[in-house]
């Protein structure tokens, strides 16, 4: 499949919309084409093949979608004009759902590929260059495509982040994502591991997990048979000499066993900062959702954390306005952000997703009513977010250093919660974790100065001399 290195180079353009999930996945496409000697382009213009890698989860991706294929038909069209070829796919949970209306509306697309099929780009690509029409795959194939990826080509950052586990057996009543990326399936622990070291060994010094329900993991153990729950493979991870923090992105409350919380409570590294959707703080509209958990049930696991890591700090995602959603159950939502103190979270009007059982729930909340309830939501949130990010001023927080800030003589880095955190330094810091003393709280950053000493990491590499 490799061509030869005397092939003149080609040049690619993705775009990437939704989740972290999707610039995963957009990176590992250009890794699969990068042997057929395609390189980065900058821009749609002056790239040989084009990938619009799609997100469903809310509305209007559609939309976008073809807006996007009118503008690159124009494009297409002025470089066949000049003797130059642009392939164009979609790829992502658009093209996983909507494959059969992409090839109706937009015939000029090449190859529709879904989210589980990207391992098998290069093939596509010579099937769509021989023939005329549009190549598409978006089944389900049977082989992994995580055992039919190369390794990755470019060299991570600081931050990497690494898909263990893919697709989601839960079937909330709003969401897609069980029809677009399948059912739950866990990468084996050894598979894992090896990508982390070569994370580690190209650069990256924090290493988020990413999952559609990532605490859902049940990979294959590396020896004795059965499989690891996410708890025990990032106990493992933790080993990797030079790796300083590891997240985990997106969990669901009810698979936060007794061993993940253990992780938090044992790993320093495994940092204070968890995603955990809970969608609404009322029990009626959380049954109707099919979440298969309470408010109160909820609340116990933000108990038991905290009991594990005191300085644990939680994100959620929240829906306002999902069928059935009166006053009192958003009330309670309300109730349940302040009782929790969620220092961050997102916040999405509910929109019907074709084909989920809520689309077609009668009592449809009115746009109005959705508008103004997202409305307190976010501005009860913003407040949250601000008081947190005031309550670190004073406190020297590790700070891992991630590239340059926004002005000259400025460092950026992410502290323990993820904010981002502005401060003058070198850029020989980035990589290196490093105290820092919070001097101001912004809405959405904290900005500080170097505080002096180290950050004691077990697994820190001993030749690295401290900060000045
Ligand atoms: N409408 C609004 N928000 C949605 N989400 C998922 N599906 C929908 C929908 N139909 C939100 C959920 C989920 C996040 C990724 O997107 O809050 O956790
Ligand atoms: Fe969608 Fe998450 Fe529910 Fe799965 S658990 S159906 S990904 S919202």
């Amino acid at each position: 499949m490799t061509t030869p290195a005397a092939e003149p180079r080609k040049r690619l353009f993705i775009r990437t919309w939704g989740c972290q999930m999707n610039v995963y996945d957009s990176a590992r496409m250009a890794d699969v084409l990068a042997p057929l000697g395609y390189a980065p382009a900058e821009a749609p213009e002056a790239a040989d093949m084009v990938i619009l890698n799609t997100c469903h989860i809310r509305e209007k991706a559609s939309e976008k979608l073809f807006s996007e294929l009118g503008r690159l038909r124009d494009t297409k069209r002025e470089r066949a004009a000049a003797g130059q070829e642009m392939v164009l796919a979609v790829a992502g949970c658009v093209a996983q759902a909507e494959g059969a209306e992409i090839t109706a509306r937009a015939p000029w697309v090449d190859i529709v590929l879904g989210p589980q099929t990207y391992h098998r780009l290069p093939e596509m690509v010579a099937r769509a260059s021989r023939a005329a029409g549009t190549v598409i795959e978006t089944d389900f194939p049977v082989e992994a495509k995580f055992d039919h990826l190369p390794e990755t080509v470019a060299p991570p950052g600081v931050t990497a982040f690494l898909t263990v586990q893919e697709g989601c057996d839960k079937f909330c009543s709003f969401c897609v994502v069980p029809y677009t990326r399948g059912a739950e399936y866990s990468r084996p622990a050894a598979a894992v591991l090896a990508e982390a070291r070569r994370l580690v060994a190209g650069g990256a010094r924090e290493i988020t997990l990413l999952g559609q329900n990532v605490n859902a993991y049940h990979g294959e153990a590396v020896a004795g048979g059965g499989t690891w729950g996410l708890g025990r493979l990032l106990r493992a991870l933790a080993e990797i000499p030079g790796l300083l923090r590891l997240r985990y992105t997106t969990s669901h409350p009810r698979d936060m066993d007794a061993e993940l919380i253990a992780a938090h409570r044992d790993l320093p590294m495994l940092m204070p900062f968890l995603h955990l959707p809970v969608q609404s703080g009322s029990d009626r509209v959380l049954a109707a959702m099919n979440r298969g958990h309470t408010a109160a049930e909820f609340r116990a696991v933000v108990e038991r954390l905290r009991a594990a890591r005191p300085d644990i700090a939680l994100s959620s995602d929240f829906i306002v306005g999902h069928p059935g959603e009166t006053a009192a159950d958003f009330a309670a939502t309300l109730s349940l952000v302040r009782e929790v103190g969620f220092p961050q979270a997102f916040s999405f009007k509910y929109s019907a997703r074709p084909g989920t059982p809520a689309a077609a729930a009668p009592h449809q909340v009115p746009e109005p009513e959705k508008d103004a309830r997202l409305q307190a939501l976010q501005s009860l949130l913003r407040d949250q977010q601000a008081g947190f990010n005031h309550s670190r001023v004073g406190m020297t927080l590790p700070v891992l250093i991630t590239g340059a800030g926004r002005h000259p003589g400025q460092i950026a880095g992410r502290s323990p919660w993820l904010q981002p955190v502005h401060l003058p330094g070198s850029l020989a810091l980035v990589g290196r974790e490093v105290p820092v003393t919070v001097l101001a709280g912004n809405p959405n950053s904290l900005s500080g100065r170097l505080a002096a000493g180290d950050v004691a990491r077990s697994n820190q590499p001993s030749e690295e001399p401290a900060p000045a």
